[in-house]
């Protein structure tokens, strides 16, 4: 399936793009490339580079990581600080680039043509003092999934509040086990103690009027009424309408649970949206999708923005070749195929309104809004001290979900090593 929609999209529109992207080849490199390897991720690139390949005559292998994006940032900070040349391409979340600038190539003479058709936000957040870290391959804002089927036969309505959702969730779960549905569970979502953490838990937070952890002016708000308000509900979950493994539960893992369908909510970025709907998906044509609740009675919900970008690391011994595969992985083509063949957002403007990806991914076209208003992590304030801010963040609330303190001691002590770290400088 993913092979027969390449094959038809890329055609000789790519060629062109690669060969501008490429230019002359002076002898043939062998790249490697390290990437996450979530859903289909390892399928999705052989099938995007294997055109770059022949048209080059380049080779590129995927070096596949852990799933957590934490795990990766550790695995790829000890390369790059040991001048790994190795490695000539990083697959890099959206909240690094002032942490690894250092290490990467600065690709903006390279992508002068490139860069105006993407989001110039998206370019910024990959922008580190003038200096063009990394170039988007996709951005990410998540969803709430949730069963059609399921909320019809319960006489159930989409819940557009927390609170709702924490109702409708047992509601139907009860129904359900009642007539012997032993396996459903009303709501999974990402509650390991990682990035993935911090992401679920900035949305309940800002949603529920208690600001982004640390303000865009540096300012530390994270310990306030509403955010105690939101990890207080959010903390009513694990064991009632979500499994007790949620607290180890990461995007495939919730993503799991949902599709051999015993999940009635799930919180999830659009990866999932196109596997969900893959034909041994047991809740193939049975789900749709719809913004994050409003919680505290607050009406504006919120969104964590995500993404990955591709960079060239300042090591490689390939960097024609590397620079050439970066610029085709964030090309419009490129780009298209990867939407239509894996349901990830585009950075490139013009792919919103693509009749074929709209046919076929409808999710992307109404998810626009949704990323355009996504509320970024603190890692621009934060700057090389974002990955321990985010640390301290997703334990307080891992802490709080588990029973270990309460939501106001554990964001009370959050504040007081926050204020330390600020003071140590970020
Ligand atoms: C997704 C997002 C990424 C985020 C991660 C957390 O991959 O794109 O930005 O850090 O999830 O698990």
């Amino acid at each position: 399936m993913i092979r027969t929609i390449a094959k038809a999209t890329i055609g000789s529109a790519a060629a062109t793009a690669i060969a501008a992207a490429s230019g002359s080849v002076a002898s043939a490199a062998d790249l490697k490339y390290v990437s996450g390897a979530v859903g289909n991720a390892v399928e999705v690139f052989r099938t995007l580079v294997e055109p770059w390949e022949q048209e080059t005559g380049h080779t590129v292998s995927l070096v596949p990581m852990p799933a957590s994006t934490t795990d990766q940032f550790g695995q790829y900070r000890l390369w790059l600080a040991a001048g790994n040349a190795d490695i000539d391409l990083y697959q890099t979340d959206v909240i690094w680039a002032p942490q690894l600038s250092e290490q990467f190539i600065d690709l903006n003479e390279h992508a002068a043509d490139l860069a105006p058709l993407h989001f110039p936000s998206i370019i910024e957040s990959q922008t580190v003092n003038g200096k063009l870290v990394a170039l988007p391959i996709f951005t990410d804002a998540p969803a709430l999934y949730y069963r059609m089927d399921l909320l019809e036969k319960h006489g159930q309505e989409v819940p557009s509040t927390w609170e709702q959702l924490t109702e409708v969730a047992r509601a139907v779960q009860d129904a359900e086990r009642a007539e012997g549905n032993d396996s459903i569970w009303g709501f999974v979502w990402q509650g390991n103690a990682y990035e993935g953490l911090t992401c679920d838990a900035l949305e309940w937070v800002k949603s529920f009027g208690g600001g982004q952890i640390v303000e865009p002016d540096g300012t530390i708000s994270i310990n306030n009424e509403n955010a105690i308000a939101a990890l207080e509900l959010a903390s009513t979950w694990p064991g009632t309408i979500s499994p007790p493994g949620v607290l180890a539960y990461q995007e495939e893992e919730a993503r799991g649970v949902w599709q051999t369908g015993n999940a009635v909510f799930m919180r999830n970025w659009p990866y999932a949206y196109s596997l969900g709907n893959g034909d041994d998906s047991a809740v193939k044509g049975l789900f749709d999708v719809t913004t994050l609740p409003t919680g505290g009675g607050h009406d504006t919900s919120a969104a964590t923005l995500g993404g990955w970008n591709v960079a060239v690391s300042k090591y490689s011994e390939n960097q024609e070749a590397a620079i050439s595969l970066a610029k085709y992985l964030a090309s419009p083509e490129a780009q298209k195929v990867r939407t239509l063949v894996a349901s990830n957002l585009p950075t490139i403007i013009s792919l919103y309104d693509d009749e074929d990806i709209a046919r076929e991914q409808p999710i992307i076209p109404r998810w626009k809004d949704v990323f355009l208003q996504a509320v970024p992590r603190p890692s621009a304030p934060t700057k090389v001290k974002y990955n321990e801010v985010s640390a301290k963040f997703w334990s307080a609330v891992h802490n709080t979900l588990s029973g270990d303190g309460t939501a106001a001691e554990n964001l009370e002590l959050l504040e007081f090593e926050l204020e330390e770290l600020k003071g140590s400088g970020w």
